[in-house]
């Protein structure tokens, strides 16, 4: 049993999709949730950026006494994960293994689709790993590069022309190209659930990276036996490196609950 808590990272508002599954499949473990929203987008920069700012999150991360750390972020996880994992001596999950085990398990005819930041597209990540796991699979990968802005400016609902015009243009080749499933592989993503299933029908499965990665935790954490103990309370602690004003009110439709006054902004640079 470990009750030391869990840090969870992402560029804004996308590790929320990875906080909500992981309150709801491990509900007594305490969350530590850094988003960096004072340098969001993080899809467009090189790796080497890349790398410098995702060290930064986990040395103010490691500032607490953590047990593991999960990689919210598909662009991390695409180019950092290997580095921060030699680098720290602690368990650390990245997205990207955990979502294309779960998109081979439910694909019917081996076609998917792969939606991502840019920088996740051109490390070839997810593509590689799909590969590497069903050689047959055929693979189709599409970068989202106006995503993750309209997100974090909360345009986010059904029946919001700009975000549906703009997922409409990126999504509809793909559908057109027949993919049977497709993997939301940046974290911000689910966020746009309602919207993409609308736009690929019933006939597409979506796979979201976020979630996957923490039905990969509990399974790290049951192995090393590192669970907190079983009923208690639970809980997560939020901090952003910009205005808390925002995040909190995207935060509190996110994960269905009132979150007003419960950011924390720190700065980034000192770490
Ligand atoms: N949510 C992150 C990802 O999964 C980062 C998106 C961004 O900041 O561009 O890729």
């Amino acid at each position: 049993m470990d009750m030391r808590p869990i840090g969870v990272f992402d560029s804004g508002l996308g590790g929320l999709t990875a906080v909500r599954a992981l309150r709801q499949i491990l509900p007594e473990e305490h969350l530590i949730y850094f988003g960096d929203t004072a340098r969001v987008p993080y899809g467009g920069r090189s790796k080497e950026t890349l790398l410098k700012y995702a060290r930064q999150d986990v040395h103010f991360l490691r500032s607490f006494d953590l047990k593991a750390i999960v990689i919210a972020c598909g662009t991390v996880s695409t180019t950092s994960l290997s580095t921060l994992q030699k680098e720290n001596d602690l368990p650390i999950v990245g997205v990207v293994e955990p979502t294309c085990r779960r998109a081979l398990s439910v694909t019917n005819h081996k076609k998917v689709g792969i939606i991502a930041t840019l920088a996740s597209i051109r490390s070839g990540a997810y593509e590689a790993t799909l590969r590497r796991l069903d050689p047959e699979v055929e693979v189709m990968g599409k970068p989202c590069p106006l995503f993750v802005p309209l997100v974090e400016s909360g345009r986010i609902h059904r029946g919001d022309v700009v975000i549906e015009t703009v997922a409409r243009e990126y999504l509809e080749p793909l559908k057109s190209a027949g993919i049977d499933t497709l993997i939301l592989g940046c974290t911000h993503y689910p966020l746009l659930t309602d919207i993409i299933s609308d736009i690929c029908g019933p006939g597409v499965s979506l796979v979201s990276a976020g979630e996957e990665s923490a039905f990969e935790l509990k399974r790290l954490l049951k192995a090393g036996e590192l669970r907190a103990e079983e009923h208690s309370p639970g809980g997560a602690e939020f901090y952003v490196s910009d205005r808390v004003e925002d995040f909190e009110r995207i935060a509190s439709v996110f994960l269905g609950e009132d979150l007003h006054h419960a950011a924390r902004r720190i700065d980034i640079d000192q770490y």
